[in-house]
């Protein structure tokens, strides 16, 4: 499968077939590798409500008649701005799609739709071609992220795979100011205990700017895990 790097918190998972949008906030985003009319997924996922994940998630559900997985208070929003297919689990749930799984785990940070819906933030743990994908949405640095291996096992024996033994890939937010910055996240990376970390969330926006690369000299010294730095548009396959 392959991992490709929207810019921001946006990727696309794809397997075969199956195309899976993660956090679409294309348009007005300054590092979009692609306009959301160049994409057509099958399934949209989100993170949270905030306009830099929520993004165009409307437009292209409507044009593509996605499959849309939120918390249950953004997917009843978005039931009732007229997308037909809506799962709407809540933290710990486990959702079964025809090319994998994706489990809603917890995430710190604060949350509201731009049209003023309150919500939870999370984090997805995601099954897609037999990979793992974590995507940590946005969040600061918290010491259950420990638990995302045991939360993988699990999320991976509700949708009926074998328990891995560790994700694949972390989707990290490493920019600060909003999430956890590079150092934080330094942290959160031994915690997860994934094979690789994907650094996102960083240098969109002046208050996010980092140094991607010191973030991955600081986590393949301390062992952790492999990191591999991503140009939006660019490809990573597990
Ligand atoms: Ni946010
Ligand atoms: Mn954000």
């Amino acid at each position: 499968m392959e991992i490709r790097f929207l810019g921001h918190a946006a990727f696309e998972l794809r397997e075969g077939d199956a195309t899976v949008l993660v956090d679409p906030f294309l348009t007005g985003n300054p590092k979009a590798a692609v306009g959301e009319q160049e994409l057509s997924p099958q399934t949209i996922l989100l993170t949270h409500g905030h306009a830099d994940h929520f993004g165009d998630t409307v437009t292209i559900a409507k044009r593509c008649g996605s499959t849309v997985v939120a918390i249950v208070e953004i997917a009843n929003e978005l039931a009732a701005e007229g997308i037909e297919h809506v799962h709407d689990p809540n933290l710990g749930g486990t959702v079964l799609l025809d090319w994998g799984f994706v489990k809603l785990v917890p995430a710190w940070h604060t949350s509201t739709t731009p049209k003023g819906t309150v919500n939870t933030p999370a984090g997805l743990i995601i099954g897609i071609g037999g990979k793992v994908i974590y995507h940590l949405g946005d969040t600061g640095l918290f010491g259950d992220l420990r638990l995302a291996n045991d939360l993988a096992r699990s999320g991976a024996r509700a949708a009926g795979w074998e328990a891995p033994a560790q994700i694949d890939v972390a989707l990290m937010c490493i920019g600060g100011h909003y999430t956890m910055d590079r150092f934080d996240a330094v942290s959160a990376a031994a915690l997860v205990g994934a094979r690789t970390v994907i650094p996102c969330h960083y240098d969109t926006f002046p208050p996010i700017t980092t140094d991607a690369q010191a973030f991955k000299a600081d986590v393949e010294t301390s062992g952790a895990a492999s990191v591999a730095v991503l140009a939006p548009g660019e490809t990573y396959s597990p």
